[in-house]
């Protein structure tokens, strides 16, 4: 029998969804500095597109949604993704030029970073032909970051540990949303920060007991394996709510248009300051979109639905023959 080898490709583009997070719910803060957290992630159709090519040097350039705001040298997460994947496989000429092509808002809450170092491992794995595993390229995820695991697999998931410990969930259907984006980022960090500090101040005040480790909704679970939309939407929750609502107060706005308007649930995605509305269907998320554009609480709307798989690669350019 004769086995197929397949070339080298001179360029890999690779496609990959933000998520929304169906329910976060932030443990205590670890020795390491991280919170111990149980999340749903549940990846949504807005995409950012990857391409690597073998180069001279290692360079990024960055087009589309907030291209200005994304680093192009060592700090981002895409460089470190390649950086990583070159050093656990001994890649010897390991400099690439990545395009990363932005249609997820920079610091929104949708790990559109995250996204774009998941896309770069997948994309640099076939580039480099290294045969890597998932199991392997999860690993390598996780040291980069805590969502960038969940952004190789997509669907619907359960985020445990940091977020990196990732189990598939159970979910029937298709959910569409309305996506409103704010005027400016928020931190990860900040936020994180600044949902300990309210809590302590609570604790202080005799208001709340001490912070428990995180659970699993388990209504949440049912209502995901049901597939109406109806039942999952008051079950949304977000531990970090509070805090990116204290950050920007213009967020409630936001939340009370999406529920005046009719949405079934309303939360702020992740950390911030992305605002998920869902919606009964593909038409009433449509409308619900138009209604939240005219009605000036955010910088922009976009519509999306979930789940979608996680990083792909949709072109493989073959090296011409020399
Ligand atoms: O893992 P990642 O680099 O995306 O996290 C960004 C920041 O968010 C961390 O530096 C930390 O401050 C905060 N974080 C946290 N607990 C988590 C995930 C993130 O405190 N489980």
């Amino acid at each position: 029998m004769i086995s197929a080898i397949r070339p080298a490709p001179a360029a890999v583009t690779v496609r990959v969804p933000a998520k929304v997070n169906l329910q976060l719910a932030v443990g205590p803060a670890r020795a390491d500095g991280y919170h111990s957290l149980v999340t749903v992630f549940h990846a949504v159709s807005l995409f950012d597109e990857v391409t690597v090519q073998l180069s001279v040097r290692t360079a990024i350039t960055v087009t589309g949604e907030d291209a200005a705001a994304v680093p192009t040298d060592r700090s981002n997460l895409a460089w470190q993704a390649a950086s990583a994947l070159a050093k656990a496989t001994g890649q010897r000429s390991a400099a690439v030029r990545i395009e990363i092509r932005k249609r997820i808002p920079v610091a929104a809450g949708l790990a559109g970073g995250s996204a774009d170092a998941a896309a770069t491992l997948v994309a640099c794995n076939e580039l480099w032909q290294t045969g890597l595993s998932s199991r392997d390229l999860a690993e390598l995820a996780a040291g980069l970051g805590s969502d960038v695991p969940f952004a190789l697999v997509g669907g619907t998931a359960v985020g445990r540990g940091r977020g990196e410990q990732l189990t598939p969930a159970l979910a029937a259907g298709t959910y569409h949303w309305a996506l409103a984006f704010g005027h400016d980022g928020l931190s990860t960090a900040q936020v994180y920060a600044t949902c300990d500090r309210l809590r302590a101040a609570r604790a202080a005040a005799g208001d709340r007991p001490g912070t428990r480790e995180p659970e699993l909704s388990h209504p949440l679970m049912t209502a995901l394996r049901s597939g109406d939309p109806a039942q999952v939407g008051p079950l949304l929750t977000n531990d970090l709510q509070p805090a990116a609502l204290s950050l920007q107060p213009a967020l409630r706005r936001a939340l009370a248009a999406g529920r005046e308007l009719g949405a079934l649930g309303a939360i702020v995605s992740g950390s911030g300051p992305t605002c998920a509305f869902l919606a009964h269907d593909a038409a009433r998320a449509r409308e619900l979109a138009v209604a939240l554009t005219g009605s000036g609480v955010c910088r922009a709307v976009a519509r999306a639905s979930g789940p979608v798989p996680g990083a792909i690669i949709v072109r493989d350019r073959d090296r011409q023959p020399s």
